[in-house]
This record gives structure tokens, C-alpha cells and sequence, in this order.
């Protein structure tokens, strides 16, 4: 195991009415700007929920953060939070309006153009906020990374700053989703944990048993989900393990990989694919890619999380790839670029940005420009 410092300062607030918690959540101080999407928490009752816990506090609402949040809409909420002297930040949404209040809560102390500090990376100079999650996938509302998009340019890169201080998790928020968006939040929950697991055997027997007990709740919760969308207890599953599945907690002392994930960003920046259903293309690609280096795991994981404990090594490795394409059919996601109508062209552009980039991504550092290529011709 690997040295490391395990820091994870977000109070969790997980159930049912959690929701008016917040009236004392949010010190009375602060001047609140709450932040929200579309307007989905309209049709759920969930900004009914908040607004009669803030009743009779200081705060204003900012409408419009868009799935993947781009740049130019985040400026707009900076510009009027700076105006405002808003010095709370209250997210509610699913992870684009947690990620891009992320940023609006280091723009806001910034005074340059907020796209310096996506360049940048990072930002530690923020000021506090909060989350209502609606949507179980990201783990924004328990960790310190955004992904921030920039229409003009079609591109969209990660960003760190701070943890919420606090996020409410009720389950019931997430009734309303659309089958399309569980499916997409579920994959891309599965992917973070292979993420931190799908790397190479013997880091920290705890970890892998944890990140084991995510996949394979996902596994088993998955197709009772689809039947039964409004089950409390399925949907409470479901939310923690996409809030443990990317708050820290599986990725102590472990190496990591994260190269789906940066393939997958730019599919999203190309093409407005969304998140986890990147993921679900991609994630197998990497596996047949890869098979050889991560060998020694894929044979660990097929075992442990789909039981395949029979054939020649290669015939294992080769079940355990097709069980995951499988699951993520299973969702009804497409697993192959051809089924979104991604061509050539974008693998070409794919493997170019990399290169420009001196990208080098994955436990091993090798997912250059040219084996994005492969990853991605093998998912055609
Ligand atoms: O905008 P509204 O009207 O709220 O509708 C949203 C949106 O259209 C809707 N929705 C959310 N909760 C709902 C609901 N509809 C009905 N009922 C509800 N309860 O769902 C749509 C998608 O929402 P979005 O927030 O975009 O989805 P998600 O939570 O999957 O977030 C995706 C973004 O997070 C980034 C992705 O790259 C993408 O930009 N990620 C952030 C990470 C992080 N911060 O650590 C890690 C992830 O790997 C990921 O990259
Ligand atoms: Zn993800």
C-alpha cells in the first residue's frame, strides 16, 4: 500500500425530509445563492422542499446549469453572486449543477476570468457551499473535482477546489429521474469504482473488498431498479454507493487509472454524449485494450463479481470483459460507438488532442494519444 492522507470534510444528511435540515445547515449569517438546473426540482417538489427550509432567509436563486456546465453560463452566476456579496453556495441538482457551483464558488473569489482556473486545474480559495443531490452518480456532493466544459472550443476538462461542507441525500428526490439518466448514473458510478480498482492486484486487500462490495450492489440492484424505480431501499443503495464510490473512501494507498474517463470527456465535449453513457463505450474498450497489463485484476474481478471461476486464463479474462459490456447493455446503454454514430473522424480528433496534450493517462501512465486510438477502434 502506497503512503497517502485521507481527508473527507462533507457532513452527509442521508434520508427521507432531509431536506429541512438546511434551515440549520446554513449558518444565518451567510448571503445564500442557491443554483440549480433546468428546472426538474420544480416538477419533484424538491425546490418546494428547500425553499420553505430557507424561508425567511437571505438568498437568491440562479436558474440554468446545464448538463455538462459549460463556462459561459458559470460566468454569468459569478458575475451576479460577485454583485450580490453571496458568501453561500447552495447547490441543488444532480452532479452538473454541484460541479459547476464548484467553480462559481471559486470564481467568486477570483478576479480574473474563471477559465484561467479551469486551465489551471485548480483553485483552493473558495467560499463555502453546500448540496440538495437529486441525481446518484457523480459523487460531486462528497468529493473536490468538477468537470467544466467550454461551448466555443468543444472542450471540457476536470477542476479541484473544496468539499461541500454539507450534502443532503434523500432518496426520494430521485423518483423522477428518467430511466435513461438511472442507467447512465448507475454505469457511470460502476466505472468510478473500476476507475480506482481495475488496476494491477495486491495494493490493499481493503480496498479491493470495498470497491468489490460497490460493483457488486450495482450488480444486484440494477435490474430491480428497472422494475421498480420508486423503491426507497433500492434507491437508498443506489445513492450511497455512488457517494462512496467517488469520495475518497476505495482510493487509499491504491493507484488509479482514470483514462476511460478522459476519453470519455471528450466524446461529451464532441458530441454532447452524455456522461456515463461515454463510460459504457469506452470502459470495455479499455478492458479489451488492456487486457494483458490488467490481467492479473480483470481475472480477480470477473471471480469476485461475476463469479467466472472456470477456463484457461485467457477464456476468464475474456467472460469477465463480456459480463461488464453485458451489464452495461443490460442498463439499455449502447456499447459501441457506432450506435451513437461516432465515427473516424472523432477517434482521429481524439488521438490529436491527446497528443497536443502530452496526455499519458491510466495506473501506468501509457494511454497516449495512439492507444486512445486502439481503445477507441475497438469500440467501433
Ligand atoms: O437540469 P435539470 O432540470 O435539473 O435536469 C437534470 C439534467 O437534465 C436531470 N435531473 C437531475 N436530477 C433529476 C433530474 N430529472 C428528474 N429528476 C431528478 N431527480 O438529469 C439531467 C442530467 O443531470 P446532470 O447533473 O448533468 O447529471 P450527472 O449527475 O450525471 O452529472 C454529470 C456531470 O458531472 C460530471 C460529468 O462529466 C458531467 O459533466 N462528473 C463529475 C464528477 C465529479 N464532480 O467528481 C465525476 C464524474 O466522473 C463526472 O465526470
Ligand atoms: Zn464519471
Amino acid at each position: 500500500m502506497n503512503n497517502f492522507t485521507f481527508h473527507n470534510p462533507t457532513r452527509l444528511l442521508f434520508g427521507k425530509g432531509m431536506i429541512e435540515k438546511l434551515s440549520t445547515a446554513i449558518p444565518m449569517v451567510h448571503r445564500i445563492m442557491i443554483t440549480f438546473g433546468g428546472g426538474s426540482v420544480k416538477q419533484n417538489g424538491v425546490y418546494d422542499q428547500v425553499i420553505k427550509a430557507l424561508k425567511d432567509r437571505d438568498y437568491i436563486e440562479f436558474w440554468g446549469i446545464e448538463p455538462n456546465p459549460t463556462i459561459e453560463t458559470l460566468r454569468e452566476a459569478i458575475q451576479i453572486a460577485k454583485g450580490k456579496q453571496v458568501d453561500f453556495l447552495l447547490a441543488v441538482g444532480g452532479g452538473s449543477v454541484i460541479d459547476g457551483t464548484k467553480l462559481i464558488s471559486a470564481g467568486i473569489q477570483y478576479d480574473g476570468d474563471p477559465w484561467e482556473l479551469v486551465q489551471k486545474g485548480y483553485y483552493y480559495h473558495t467560499v463555502p457551499m453546500g448540496t440538495v443531490l437529486t441525481l446518484p452518480a457523480t459523487g460531486s456532493e462528497m468529493n473536490s473535482g468538477a468537470v467544466i466544459s467550454r461551448k466555443e472550443t468543444q472542450e471540457k476538462f476536470p477542476f479541484y477546489s473544496n468539499f461541500p461542507v454539507f450534502s443532503i441525500l434523500d432518496p426520494e428526490t430521485t423518483f423522477s429521474l428518467p430511466p435513461y439518466q438511472v442507467a447512465c448514473g448507475i454505469a457511470d458510478t460502476f466505472v468510478h469504482v473500476m476507475e480506482q480498482y481495475m488496476t494491477t492486484t495486491d495494493q490493499s486487500r481493503l480496498m479491493d473488498h470495498w470497491a468489490e462490495s460497490i460493483l457488486s450492489t450495482l450488480v444486484e440492484i440494477a435490474p430491480k431498479i428497472k422494475e421498480d424505480p420508486r423503491n426507497y431501499d433500492l434507491m437508498a443503495d443506489f445513492m450511497l454507493s455512488a457517494t462512496m464510490g467517488l469520495n475518497g473512501f476505495i482510493a487509499m494507498g491504491v493507484t488509479q487509472d482514470w483514462a476511460t474517463h478522459m476519453i470519455g470527456h471528450e466524446l461529451t465535449a464532441l458530441h454532447g454524449l452524455t456522461h456515463g453513457a461515454t463510460l459504457a463505450i469506452v470502459f470495455p474498450g479499455t478492458l479489451r485494450t488492456l487486457r494483458k497489463q490488467k490481467e492479473g485484476k480483470i481475472l480477480q474481478y470477473g471471480e469476485r463479481v461475476w463469479g467466472i471461476n472456470s477456463g484457461t486464463t485467457e477464456e476468464r479474462v475474456s467472460q469477465a470483459i463480456e459480463k461488464t459490456e453485458q451489464f452495461f447493455q443490460s442498463l439499455g446503454l449502447s456499447t459501441r460507438l457506432s450506435q451513437e454514430k461516432i465515427g473516424d473522424t472523432t477517434i482521429t480528433e481524439i488521438e490529436n488532442r491527446f497528443n497536443e496534450r502530452n496526455a499519458a493517462f491510466g495506473e501506468a501512465k501509457n494511454v497516449t494519444g495512439s492507444v486512445a486510438r486502439e481503445i477507441l477502434e475497438s469500440c467501433k
